[in-house]
């Protein structure tokens, strides 16, 4: 069993548990998290049966009041009438202030119970319980809550830091293969940002994380995370130019996901083509070396995450880039990794890029 202190300035300091079999000790976690031991419970339909209904009933045998929301799965649930609906089921459930409310699920749920959570009552502890690997190393940790509008994704949120993350390898067993590649991406992500001893750890346990060799997953969930706590503690508002170093690869992934039509690239899969490109645009504005390049493409390769032959319009991709909400002025922003573990943001001439899509679509296969 791994424990993570999160410490962030002015935030209770929160506890992440990684392990196999994590799940087993949930409702002493929930008790200091739930005074007057009524939980809401948030899960959606897939993760429902088993995960979210053992820890219902654990929690019940535990002798607490259990209230299962579920909503359907996939990101059209991180909207305004699912988040309505569930704001009215907790007053009909009649939490309080010494209520919690339990997120069981991939990012979609983490997301969405973090937002209604943080918003009911004016905040109520939250519990994560992530049941994908990329929810356990990257949303639901670091406290960013949202839904989505019409006019984009994550426009409406809050930093709520959860109580407690819940962390249980176990419930990756029965991940497809596609969801598995998804996480590795933001474990090579956070790898490749961070430090030399994380990037080239990876690189040498590469081939077990993606068969999910179970003592390489629990030691590559923990660096994640660790990572993550480092970052989310120097700058958790994302107001001090460091919290975006996690956004490495996810400037292209937008515009990926986007033109490609949501869902036909897993977000992981994107990430990694847009780590590809934000190294490749490093040659020109940080003399990023060949070597890094070589070992981050390798990397990914081995992952599980192969180079996209993702066909576009250079001028449409950029187009969209443009019309990210994380654009600033007009200005493209990229995180350049100069080296393994040193990045910076880089604000990017809309022709350089350009140019760097038309190279990188024109090396793609007819
Ligand atoms: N997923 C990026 C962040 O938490 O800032």
């Amino acid at each position: 069993m791994t424990k993570i202190m999160i410490d962030i300035p002015g935030e209770r300091t929160y506890e992440v548990r990684v392990a196999f079999g994590a799940l087993s000790h949930i409702a002493q976690a929930v008790h200091g998290c739930a005074p007057s031991r009524k939980v809401f419970l948030i899960t959606d339909d897939v993760v429902a049966d088993p995960y979210a209904q053992t820890v219902a009933r654990d929690l019940r045998s535990q002798g607490f009041t259990v209230t299962v929301a579920r909503v359907p799965s996939g990101e059209e649930s991180k909207s305004i009438n699912c988040a309505g609906e569930l704001w009215d089921s907790m007053a009909q459930a009649k939490l309080t202030r010494d209520s919690c409310v339990v997120a069981c699920g991939g990012g979609v749920v983490g997301d969405l119970a973090g937002f209604v959570g943080s918003t009911y009552m004016r905040g109520l502890p939250v519990v994560q319980i992530p049941t994908t690997l990329l929810s356990m190393v990257d949303s639901s940790v670091g406290g960013k809550t949202a839904i989505n509008l019409g006019e984009g994704k994550n426009l409406v949120g809050t930093f709520w830091q959860p109580a407690f993350v819940c962390a249980d390898l176990n419930v990756l067993e029965t991940l497809p293969e596609r969801e598995w590649a998804c996480g590795c991406a933001e474990i090579a992500k956070s790898a490749a940002i961070d430090s030399d001893s994380f990037f080239f750890w990876l690189v040498d346990n590469a081939d077990q994380l993606a068969k999910r060799s179970g003592e390489v997953v629990q030691e590559a969930v923990t660096k994640s995370i660790v990572f993550k706590a480092s970052v989310v503690s120097q700058d958790k508002a994302e107001t001090q130019g460091i919290r975006e170093c996690l956004n490495y690869g996810h400037t292209l992934a937008h515009a990926i996901e986007k033109a490609a039509g949501y869902g036909t690239y897993s977000h992981g899969h994107a990430v990694a083509e847009g780590m590809r490109f934000a190294a490749r645009l490093g040659v020109a504005l940080a003399g990023t070396s060949l070597e890094f390049i070589k070992a981050q493409d390798e990397l990914l390769d081995k992952l599980g995450l192969p180079a996209l032959n993702f066909k576009a319009d250079p001028q449409l991709l950029l187009e969209i880039m443009q019309s990210d909400k994380k654009v600033r002025a007009g200005h493209l922003r990229f995180v350049i990794p100069e080296d393994v573990g040193k990045w910076r943001v880089e604000t990017v001439d809309a022709a350089l890029v350009l140019e760097y899509l038309e190279a990188w679509q024109r090396s793609l296969a007819n």
